[in-house]
């Protein structure tokens, strides 16, 4: 894809390093934009494949996020739990260009529009 093809989100430097930048989309969750100790930049959807917590305040350490709620670690790069944890939340391709931020507009509009925010409550 040509990357004029492709949506401008922020620059790198405007991404906290080990955290994130939350992306709204209008029919769908919030997207977490990643920054690393490296300046690698990841994209997943801003929700805990164990229990929906947002990503996005969780801290960053390598290519991982360990989650705000209950501090399962989530791989960057692929969005999975890692063992013995298990579930994965969508991933998003994200291109880096001379410091800018870049996320693929089809998938913005399209991908996990199913899945919603859990709603706060008592546990179970
Ligand atoms: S919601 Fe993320 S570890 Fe439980």
């Amino acid at each position: 894809m040509n990357l004029n093809e492709w949506t401008p989100i922020c620059r790198v430097d405007e991404i906290p390093v080990l955290g994130a930048r939350r992306v709204a989309r209008p029919r769908g969750m919030d997207v977490a934009v990643f920054r690393n100790g490296e300046d690698q930049v990841f994209a997943l959807l801003d929700r805990c494949p164990h229990k929906g917590g947002p990503l996005s305040q969780g801290i960053v350490f390598g290519t991982s996020v360990a989650c705000p709620l209950h501090n399962q670690t989530i791989g960057l790069d692929d969005g999975c739990a890692k063992a013995p944890d298990e579930g994965c939340t969508p991933r998003f391709s994200c291109r880096v260009e001379a410091g800018q931020v870049f996320l693929d507009p089809v998938e913005l509009a399209t991908v996990a529009l199913e899945l919603e925010a859990p709603k706060a409550g008592p546990c179970k």
